[in-house]
């Protein structure tokens, strides 16, 4: 089967996007063929700063790299290195009508969230998205909760394409976790964990033992003192104990009894040691990666190459189909 999936180089990569995307595809490479990209293009389209960027984009880099990406295995590339992304993205606007992006859950967000700055790149966001998977002829994409409508609509627009011209693209499926498919923020776990978010509310997979520890320790419980897991009554203490169970791998019910009789702070004391070991790597890997500028570029390079040679073939074909050449 072929992969297809990304991330935005924004601020910090938090530990939701580890447990709701990354952590799946390091075991999805074992046995498929993966494109993982870093969407520069798509992190554009919210306010952001030039001369940070291409330290952003380093900066996703070394966490699929620390986080177990093996890029002789998977293809590692920035979506701007390779052109057709932005041309299929165009053709496929075309054939998106602007009501089914009017209706996106994302779109609706970031405008409110940045009013002065919604822009037509944020529109077509999900189109350009939709062209990531295509092009590549990807069956399958391994995202968190919050993408499974845009997935959704890249299967409408994948449909669409082969009614009005040929049969070119297989519809995409999301894969999204069982269990981490929707972190919740430390400051409000009603709402999800998100880049944008005050420090606080997010733990960064660079953050050293110190911030972690606080972060959890002050982030927000409920009434009672039961460690029990109940997303409607306990949600603070439910989005801790999935992280405590993913980073463990025990089931909950198991969490839950070893902390029968003991307080949230032991609970949290516990869950942050946990949480500084398995970041530990991260850490230990981005400094000795910020040292080996050479070889990281190099990883980029090969990628791009690697990228292009699939994504050239299908535009050509699709080019064809639609009367361009
Ligand atoms: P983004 O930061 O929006 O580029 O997201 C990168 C990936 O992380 C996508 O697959 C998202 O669905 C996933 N993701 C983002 N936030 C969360 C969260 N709070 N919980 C689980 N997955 C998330
Ligand atoms: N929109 C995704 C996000 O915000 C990132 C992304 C861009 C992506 N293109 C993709 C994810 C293609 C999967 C496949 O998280």
């Amino acid at each position: 089967m072929r992969i297809f999936s990304g991330i935005r180089p924004t601020n910090e990569i938090h530990i939701g996007n580890y447990l709701g995307a990354i952590k799946q595809w390091i075991e999805l490479q074992e046995k498929n063929e993966c494109v993982f990209s870093i969407v520069d293009l798509h992190a554009i389209t919210t306010p952001y700063n030039p001369k940070q960027l291409q330290k952003d984009i380093l900066n996703v880099l070394i966490i699929y790299l620390a986080a177990g990406i093996d890029a002789d295995k998977s293809i590692i590339f920035v979506q701007s290195q390779v052109k057709e992304h932005a041309e299929l993205a165009w053709l496929l606007s075309t054939i998106t009508p602007m009501g089914e992006l009017n209706r996106m859950t994302q779109f609706k967000e970031k405008s409110k969230e940045h009013k002065d700055y919604v822009n037509s790149g944020l529109f077509n966001y999900p189109v350009l998205m939709a062209a990531d998977i295509l092009l590549y002829k990807a069956e399958a994409v391994p995202v968190g909760k919050d993408q499974e409508q845009h997935v959704e609509l890249a299967r409408t627009i994948a449909r669409r394409f082969n009614q009005k011209f040929q049969k070119t693209f297989s519809e995409p499926k999301a894969l999204i976790p069982k269990e981490g498919a929707k972190i919740m923020s430390l400051v409000n776990p009603k709402k999800k964990m998100s880049k944008s978010d005050e420090p606080k509310s997010y733990i960064s997979l660079f953050d050293n033992p110190e911030q972690i520890q606080k972060k959890i320790i002050s982030a927000k419980t409920d009434s009672g003192k039961d460690i029990r897991y109940n997303i409607t009554k306990k949600p603070g203490i439910s989005n801790l104990l999935t992280i405590y169970s993913l980073l463990t791998k025990k089931p909950i019910p198991e969490i839950e009894n070893q902390f029968k009789k003991k307080s949230y702070s032991e609970f949290k004391k516990s869950l942050s040691k946990i949480t500084v070991d398995y970041l530990e790597p991260f850490r230990r890997k981005q400094k000795e990666l910020l040292t080996r500028e050479v070889y990281v570029q190099e990883i980029l390079r090969q990628g791009q190459i690697r990228a292009q040679s699939i994504a050239q073939e299908i535009m050509q074909d699709v080019r064809g189909k639609m009367g361009l050449s």
